[in-house]
């Protein structure tokens, strides 16, 4: 097992990489417990779950809202759940997403911890604290800073996780690695088949460098104030491409590292065997590099993207892989771009 921390600027996190979740009772205080959890975790993993109370929410996104949230502040209520409970969210990204703001929102914030259980909770959503659910189709729109006290990832949770699950984790991973970590890349590249069949050997330690580049950025700048822009690597054109054909935020994430790793090649921060090379291995992850899709609507969408300053944007780019650079692009030199390059 590794454990890795996450300094916030109220509470610190420790990352229980490779923990069982059976050790789950090891974390959390004697009384005053309250779980969240989902309904394919439920029924899954519910008989190795503590006995304590649970609340259990739908599945997906539609369960991510301020409507649904009522309802579990409600049970939390008639629970007799106090300032000193201590809530844990056991699932997905959603899961975490819900369990950490209402923890930080329930009597003005009561202490809360995760079990991730999907690749992408354990390498991304569970990790730096944020905790945000959607309103008005704006997600993470409504939201709260604020770390769990402790993650379990625990990797064998992930032989159950359906395939698309997995290879949406690997974009995040990739993304890691591409802006931080080059050796990672490198152990990535050689080993596709090996995470494909979901070997946990090999994913203990995956998750563990993936988790240590979030939390060392998270760690940095937790507001994200500078350098954890970087973690938006592929997510401005990968929200658009997200938002205008309803793919896997994975998928759409993979098709934005792809056209980032294009744009940073085109400025010559790239040589084009580098950029050959990231789109050969999400591809061999089972991550789509293009989309059939009319590239105006894409266009018009990341313009109306919520990081969008006067005319311009904060777009990552690679200078080689394992260094992310934040640089201000033109809304028309991107636009040039998609036209001379990006037309599909
Ligand atoms: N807060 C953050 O920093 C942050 C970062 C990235 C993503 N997110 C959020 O995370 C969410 C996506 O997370 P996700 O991809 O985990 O989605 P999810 O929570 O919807 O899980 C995906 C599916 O896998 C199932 N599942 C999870 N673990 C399983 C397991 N071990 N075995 C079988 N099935 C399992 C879930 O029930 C669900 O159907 C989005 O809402 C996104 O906004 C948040
Ligand atoms: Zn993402």
């Amino acid at each position: 097992m590794e454990t890795i921390q996450v300094k916030g600027s109220k509470y610190n996190s420790v990352i229980y990489v490779g923990e069982r979740l059976e050790n789950l009772a090891k974390l959390i205080p004697g009384k005053g417990v309250f779980i969240i959890t989902d309904s394919n975790i439920d029924r899954i993993y519910g008989n190795r779950l503590p006995p304590l109370p649970k609340f259990v929410v739908n599945p997906g996104e539609q369960s991510k809202t301020l409507l649904r949230l009522t309802e579990i502040y409600r049970w939390l209520l008639d629970s007799g759940a106090d300032r000193n409970s201590f809530i844990v969210g056991i699932g997905g990204g959603v899961v975490c997403d819900i369990t950490g703001f209402v923890a930080s929102t329930y009597m003005r914030g009561v202490r809360f911890g995760f079990v991730a259980t999907s690749l992408l909770a354990q390498v991304d959503a569970s990790i730096g604290g944020k905790n945000g659910v959607n309103l008005d189709g704006y997600k993470n729109i409504v939201g709260t800073f604020n770390q769990p006290q402790f993650v379990i990832c625990d990797t064998s949770l992930l032989k159950t996780l359906p395939e698309t699950e997995l290879s949406n984790g690997f974009a995040e991973m990739v993304k890691h690695a591409l802006i931080a970590d080059a050796p990672q890349f490198n152990i990535l590249e050689s080993n596709t088949n090996r995470l494909n069949t979901c070997d946990l050997e090999l994913l203990d330690s995956l998750v563990a460098s993936s988790v240590g580049v979030k939390a060392s950025i998270v760690t940095a700048d937790e507001r994200e104030s500078g350098e954890r822009k970087k973690l938006n690597f592929g997510h401005t054109w990968g929200h658009a491409v997200e938002k205008v054909t309803g793919i896997p935020h994975g998928q759409a994430v993979s098709i934005g590292m792809a056209f980032a790793s294009q744009l940073s090649a085109e400025k010559g921060l790239l040589t084009p065997d580098e950029c050959h090379r990231i789109t050969s291995l999400l591809i061999a992850l089972n991550l789509p590099v293009s989309i059939k899709a009319n590239t105006n609507n894409i266009f018009e969408a990341l313009q109306r993207d919520k990081k969008r300053c006067s005319n311009a944007i904060d777009f990552i780019l690679l200078e080689g892989i394992g260094k992310a650079v934040i640089k201000s692009l033109s809304l028309v030199e991107i636009k040039e771009f998609i036209e001379r390059k990006y037309c599909y």
